[in-house]
């Protein structure tokens, strides 16, 4: 194990830990366009941010990742390297800047592991359970963001973005009712943690929202 993510004993210097900040939803659903102008209200309030995402936000994640996004595979060979290169990600890039007082704001983390390989293609969830206490047992982020529209408002926007869909932008509509299912009932289930986003509205009434958000947790 490297990089401790519970409280250190230094003689009292002890940095403030940063915040850990997720966005999650369905494809489609808008969170990676507020990404950057989270982390700039962030910064606006003082704070130090990483921008990472998951899978990815190391050399050896964004080659998963490429994997992952290109390559089919059985289920839970897909559930394994997403927490591999989770593992990777959080000892190369989350915690250090955890530890080091810097904020942590990654689109996507475990809650999509749920939400896709759980929900989406039907992996028992305690078997996701076993693997999220293995690789970070005690680290949850401190807020996640869940940008929550319909699995056709979704997949309306998606056709405008995208000329060519990856192997989880190409499922079908059942697919991601499931995985929306899976964020609303943990956004239910942890509501201290996560937050619904209301992702119809308009960019601006998105953005007031995300702004009293953020604007709390900055406190
Ligand atoms: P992105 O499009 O948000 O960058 O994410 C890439 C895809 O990976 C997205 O379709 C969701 C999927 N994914 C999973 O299926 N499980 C996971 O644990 C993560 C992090 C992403």
């Amino acid at each position: 194990m490297g990089v401790p993510w519970t409280g250190s004993s230094d003689g009292g210097a002890a940095k403030v830990r940063g915040k850990f900040i997720t966005l999650e939803g369905v494809d489609g659903a808008g969170k990676s366009t507020h990404l950057d102008w989270i982390a700039e209200r962030i910064e606006a309030a003082g704070k130090k941010v990483v921008v990472t995402r998951e899978p990815g936000g190391t050399p050896l994640g964004e080659e998963l990742r490429k994997l992952l996004l290109a390559q089919p595979m059985h289920l839970e060979t897909e559930t394994l390297l997403m927490f591999a290169a989770r593992r990777e990600h959080l000892e190369q890039v989350i915690l250090p800047a955890l530890a080091a007082g810097t904020w942590v704001l990654s689109d996507r983390f475990t809650d999509a592991t749920f939400a896709y390989q759980g929900g989406g293609r039907g992996l028992d969830l305690a078997r996701i359970e076993i693997l999220e206490n293995w690789v970070h047992k005690g680290l949850q982020p401190d807020l996640t963001l869940v940008f929550d529209l319909t699995v056709e408002e979704a997949k309306r926007r998606r056709q405008l973005a995208t000329a060519a869909p990856d192997r989880f932008e190409q499922e079908d509509l059942d697919f991601f009712g499931r995985v929306r299912s899976v964020y609303q009932a943990r956004a239910a289930r942890y509501p201290q943690r996560m937050r619904l986003i209301e992702a119809s509205r308009a960019i601006p009434e998105i953005r007031q929202s995300l702004e009293e958000i953020v604007a709390s947790i900055c406190q």
